[in-house]
């Protein structure tokens, strides 16, 4: 869809006046966020950020305004656009723009918007680039290696002659499992030009992020585009990883009659079957289907074979970071008439008659129909995200000299995001005495 957009010096976006609403969610976010105010208020003191560039390709959401915040007091200049055409918030980027922040952007923007958006934010020159699913780092690199397509000629439109800006940036950051897999795939290739910190590695994210978050807001999502009761179906989550486990846990609590996981890796198999959710291929979860999510990361998950067997009335949907998971264009071809039957949902019509119901043009269904996950949760991710920036200004040198790798956010940084979050919500610990910690360290001790 090509969406109207307001254009100003530094920002392109759907709608000024929506500036006071998005204000206003920005402090329903920030009184939800408590471990990234105090990083805010540090990095205000230290200003740690003076006059750094990032360049961020994120959901452009309540929660991602707090990270730009943190960002802003530190003293960075910040360059903001989506990681997906369905996840903006436009009253938030409004808000932003009032803040300061360049924005690009704005929520139903078709492919050509989306890269034009990227194109902007490459033009700012970032040193830091923060990536949701490595968009960014990939276009960077493409540009570098003189490649062409489609979306780079996009971008290269928005960049004028000057296209290289890769050797300006000292490192980068990636907040989700597909954008380490690629970036990882491309260190291997000896293809990465510099460091990334593999934010999604860290157990402050995936632990809580990737579960909790996608388990709570993929439900969310389905709720809002379906209104669609859960009690009583039968609920089918494709790959039992961190997201697919959180998922499975909310549609068993909520009623589901059957919960039902397809997986292609015997451990994660095991601990589902487990966990009490019944294991089977693909072909045999569509044809009993009634609400399907994919959260693989994979590629068509679901494809022409298992569409030809789904009950009439199936809602099929992913949370996966790309919208590759359910092969649309096989369901395009099987079908013989397709309704826009409410905002988050196209309705198939297949030629024996059965409908087919398919969520938030297969695009992340927590981000497309809901709002993302909580900022309970968010708090997490983004205070791993501000501090991984704090890092890379700190620690350059060092990254530089450890190469062009995906690199783990140390641990040090990881466990003070868990202490400072316990600490937030009141939760005490205990604590180790001297003899404990004797104990443990010891090999001497035995039976
Ligand atoms: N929607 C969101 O907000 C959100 C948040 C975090 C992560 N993600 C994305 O969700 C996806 C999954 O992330 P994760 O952290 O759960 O990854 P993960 O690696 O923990 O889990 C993926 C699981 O899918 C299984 N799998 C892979 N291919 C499969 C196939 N063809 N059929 C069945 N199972 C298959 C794997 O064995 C694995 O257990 C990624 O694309 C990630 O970027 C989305």
């Amino acid at each position: 869809m090509t969406i109207q957009t307001v254009k100003g010096e530094n920002y392109e976006i759907k709608d000024l006046s929506l500036k006071n609403e998005g204000l206003k969610t920005m402090e329903w976010a920030a009184s939800r966020m408590p471990v990234l105010q105090l990083i805010k208020e540090r990095f205000a003191k230290e200003k740690t950020l003076k006059g750094v560039r990032i360049g961020a390709c994120l959901h452009v959401t309540k929660e991602t305004s707090q990270l730009c915040e943190a960002w802003l007091a530190g003293g960075a200049e910040i360059y903001l656009c989506a990681s997906n055409p369905l996840s903006t918030q436009d009253d938030i980027t409004a808000a932003l723009v009032s803040k300061g922040v360049h924005v690009f952007g704005g929520k139903f923007m078709d492919s050509e918007g989306y890269y034009r958006a990227i194109g902007h934010v490459i033009k700012s020159r970032p040193q830091i680039t923060i990536d949701d699913g490595a968009d960014v780092v990939s276009i960077l690199h493409k540009l570098k290696r003189g490649e062409t397509d489609e979306e780079i000629e996009i971008v290269r439109e928005v960049l004028g002659e000057d296209s290289d800006m890769i050797d300006e940036v000292w490192a980068g950051a990636e907040e989700t499992t597909t954008g380490i897999i690629r970036l990882q795939a491309m260190a291997d290739d000896g293809a990465l030009l510099y460091p990334i910190m593999a934010t999604n590695s860290s157990p402050c994210k995936n632990m809580f992020d990737n579960v909790y978050g996608t388990g709570q807001s993929s439900i969310d999502g389905i709720l809002r585009a379906t209104a669609d009761l859960i009690a009583s179906k039968v609920f089918v989550v494709a790959g039992y990883g961190q997201c697919g486990r959180g998922i499975a846990t909310r549609a068993k609590g909520m009623g589901a009659r059957r919960v039902i996981a397809t997986e292609i890796e015997p451990h994660t198999a095991l601990q589902a079957v487990m966990d009490g959710v019944e294991v089977m291929p693909m072909i045999e979860a569509a044809k009993i289907a009634d609400i399907i999510i994919t959260a693989t990361g994979c590629k068509h998950v679901i494809s022409k074979e298992h569409f030809e067997v789904m009950k009439d009335g199936v809602t099929v949907s992913n949370t996966g970071h790309f919208n590759v998971e359910i092969n649309i264009p096989d369901l395009e071809q099987l079908a013989t008439d397709k309704i826009q039957i409410r905002t988050f949902v196209e309705q198939f019509i297949m030629k024996d008659g059965r409908k087919i119901n398919l969520l938030g043009e297969g695009r992340l269904i927590n981000l497309a129909a809901a709002e993302g996950h909580p900022c309970e949760i968010m708090d997490l991710s983004f205070a791993l995200q501000a501090l991984a920036t704090e890092y890379i200004v700190k620690h350059k040198k060092e990254l530089s000299d450890l190469g062009s790798k995906v690199v783990q956010i140390p641990e040090e940084i990881d466990t003070n995001v868990a202490y400072l979050k316990c600490k937030a919500m009141g939760i005490e610990l205990d604590i180790l005495t001297q003899e404990q910690e004797k104990y443990l360290s010891s090999w001497r001790v035995g039976t």
